[in-house]
C-alpha cells in the first residue's frame, strides 16, 4: 500500500505526516523525537504554530538523519509579500536547525489586514518561494487553505505551479470539490485535523465502520484520506495513538462505504474559513 505519495516535482512524501500543531509545552522536543523514533518521517509544522526550535531539538534528539525526514514548515498571513516571505523561511531554517525545507506553504491565501490586495500580496509572496525553491532552500512549495477560487489567480500568472494544498478534510467536512480540483490539477491534496480534532470519533457511521474493518474511527478517518489519495498529517502526543495512527496499512475502505463517509451530514468543521476573517 502507498507507504509515500510522488509530488508533480517528482518528490517522494510520506503518505502519512505527523502535526505538530499544539506539540507546544516543555516535552515538545521529546515528543517530536518520539514520533520519529516511533516511525514517523514526515513532520508538519509552521511558523505560527512557534514550535521551530523544539521540531528542530527533536530532530537532533532522535537517531534519525536529516535526509530520512520530510520537513514541512509555512509562512503565516502577516507575511504575504516578497521580503517578508524570505524572512519567514529564513528564520523557519534557524529555528528547525536545518538548511533546507523539504516543503514549505502559504498557510492561508488572505493576508493579514490588507484582505483587498490578497491576489497580489499571494502572488508575491509565492514569487519569494519559487525563488527559494530554485535555490534548493525548499524542495518542494505550495499553499494550504487555498480553494479552487484562491488557486486560479495564482495558477495563471505563477511560473511554477503548487505541488501540495492542504486542506482542512476529515469524515464531516470532506471538501470534496476542492479535492477534485486540486487532483485535477496534480496538486497533492494534505488533510489537516484528519480526526477532525476528535470531534468526529464518536460519529455512529465511523464507530460501525470501525467494528466492521476491526480498527479505530480514528483508523477509519486515516484510511478514508489515503484512500481517496489525501496525505494525512494527524498529531498525537500519546506514544500508543501515534502508532495506531501508523497502522493503517493493511486495510482499503469499500467504495460503498467511501460513499457513506463522502455524503454523512455534515459534521466537526474547525469552524475556520479562508474567506472569513
Ligand atoms: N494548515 C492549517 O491551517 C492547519 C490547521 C490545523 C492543523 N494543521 C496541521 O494538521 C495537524 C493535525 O491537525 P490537528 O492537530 O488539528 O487535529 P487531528 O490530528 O485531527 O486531531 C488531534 C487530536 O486527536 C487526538 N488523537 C490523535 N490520535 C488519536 C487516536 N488514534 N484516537 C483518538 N484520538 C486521537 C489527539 O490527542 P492526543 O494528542 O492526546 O493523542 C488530539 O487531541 C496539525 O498538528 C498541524 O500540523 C494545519
Amino acid at each position: 500500500m502507498e507507504k509515500t505519495f510522488t509530488l508533480s516535482n517528482g518528490v517522494t512524501i510520506p503518505s502519512v505526516g505527523y502535526g505538530t500543531y499544539k506539540v507546544i509545552d516543555a516535552s515538545a522536543a521529546d515528543i517530536v523525537r518520539t514520533a520519529l523514533e516511533c516511525g514517523y518521517r514526515h513532520l508538519d509544522t509552521a511558523r505560527i504554530y512557534g514550535n521551530e526550535k523544539e521540531v528542530g531539538e527533536g530532530m537532533q534528539m532522535s537517531s534519525v538523519p536529516r535526509n530520512e525526514i520530510f520537513l514541512t514548515s509555512k509562512v503565516w498571513k502577516t507575511h504575504l509579500s516578497y521580503d517578508d516571505a524570505l524572512r519567514s523561511v529564513e528564520e523557519s531554517l534557524k529555528d528547525l536547525q536545518t538548511d533546507y525545507l523539504d516543503l514549505c506553504l502559504l498557510h492561508w491565501p488572505m493576508p493579514e489586514g490588507d484582505h483587498a490586495h490578497w491576489q497580489q500580496r499571494d502572488l508575491a509572496a509565492w514569487q519569494a518561494l519559487e525563488r527559494l525553491y530554485e535555490e534548493k532552500v525548499v524542495h518542494a512549495i505550495g499553499v494550504s487553505n487555498f480553494l479552487p477560487h484562491h488557486l486560479m489567480p495564482l495558477l495563471a500568472k505563477a511560473n511554477i505551479k503548487p505541488m501540495v494544498d492542504q486542506l482542512e478534510i476529515h469524515p464531516g467536512y470532506c471538501q470534496p470539490y476542492a479535492m477534485s480540483f486540486c487532483q485535477k490539477e496534480g496538486i497533492q491534496v494534505e488533510a489537516w485535523s484528519p480526526l477532525g480534532r476528535t470531534r468526529v470519533l464518536e460519529e455512529p457511521l465511523l464507530l460501525e465502520l470501525a467494528e466492521k474493518y476491526g480498527k479505530s474511527p480514528a483508523q477509519i478517518c486515516l484510511r478514508f484520506a489515503l484512500d481517496n489519495g489525501v496525505l494525512p498529517l494527524p498529531k498525537s502526543a500519546s506514544l500508543e495513538r501515534m502508532k495506531a495512527n501508523l497502522d493503517v496499512f493493511d486495510f482499503r475502505l469499500s467504495p460503498e462505504d467511501i460513499s457513506r463517509i463522502f455524503t454523512m451530514a455534515q459534521t466537526g468543521w474547525s469552524n475556520q474559513h479562508p474567506d472569513t476573517f
